[in-house]
């Protein structure tokens, strides 16, 4: 692996925390993790095994216990990478208005208002959500507030993105969806994306590489390099017969450690 281009490098990272008694808790064992420029990699693991503590880890949003972290410049201006955070629910601002909520992170970036406002509108009309500018998020469906979120997201154009099951908590309808125009979005761009997701089909369609984690404390228990053809096509791929491999070796991978978080051994 060419280490130069790691967008992302995680090296010996543990995290151990202290529950209110003062018992020591550890989360992550040494975590090694090389995200290449410009990957989709997709972390699976049972729950609690610590996939959001990694990613926030990885945002800067949590201090890790020991080790080294890495976050490259932009390749191409040399800039710190801009970080792009989605978590599993929407997250909006109910106070504002879908385009006030869409232009809030250029705001924040100091763009100019008149074009912040064009570019929120332009990415609005991307996401399916023209005709909903000027509404607030309590008027919107879950699909719709996460797909203001997804352009909130991607409109401050980030060189990372960071996301938390971003789209677990939708009906399968408009999850599929929402993927297919998410997977037509990165195809496009290409950006280096880090999604934690429970849905094994959802990683094997989208990600370059699937990882798999242990029960906690969690650790990397395998990796699978997904080499189905880009653009993907989701009906494709998914009635290809190395997605149906993939899917059961890494179900059988994360069902042992799904009952080991249960207290359950596997028959
Ligand atoms: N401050 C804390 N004190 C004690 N335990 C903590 C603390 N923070 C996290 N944990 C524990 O760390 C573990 C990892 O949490 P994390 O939220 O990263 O898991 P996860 O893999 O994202 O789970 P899920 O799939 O359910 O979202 C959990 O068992 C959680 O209880
Ligand atoms: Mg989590």
């Amino acid at each position: 692996m060419n280490e130069i281009s790691s967008a992302i490098d995680l090296r010996q990272i543990t995290k151990r925390v202290h529950s209110k008694n003062g018992a020591e808790i550890e989360i992550l064992q040494p975590i090694d993790l090389q995200v290449q420029q410009g990957e989709f990699l997709a972390l699976v693991g049972p729950s609690g095994c610590g996939k959001s503590t990694l990613l926030n880890i990885c945002a800067g949003l949590t201090p890790f216990t020991s080790g080294e972290l890495t976050v490259s410049p932009n390749p191409r201006t040399g800039l710190k990478a801009k970080l792009g955070y989605m978590f599993q629910t929407d997250s909006l601002l109910p106070w504002r208005t879908i385009l006030k909520n869409v232009q809030c992170g250029l705001d924040f970036d100091g763009v100019e208002k008149n074009l912040a406002e064009s570019q929120a509108r332009q990415m609005i009309q991307q996401l399916g959500l023209s005709g909903f500018e000027n509404h607030y998020p309590s008027e919107l469906s879950g699909g719709m507030r996460q797909r203001a979120s997804l352009a909130r997201t991607w409109v401050t154009n980030p060189d990372i993105l960071l996301m938390d099951e971003p789209f677990g908590a939708l009906d399968s309808q408009t999850k599929q969806l929402i993927q297919e125009l998410f997977l037509t979005f990165w195809e496009e761009h290409r950006k280096t994306v880090v999604l934690v997701t429970h849905d094994i089909d959802e990683a094997l369609l989208m990600a370059d590489r699937v990882i798999v984690m242990s029960a906690r404390p969690g650790c990397f228990k395998s990796s699978y390099q997904i080499d189905f053809p880009r653009p993907r096509i989701v009906e494709d791929v998914r009635s290809r017969p190395e997605f149906v491999d993939y899917r059961r070796h890494i179900w059988n991978d994360l069902k042992q450690e799904a009952l080991q978080t249960m207290g359950k051994t596997s028959s």
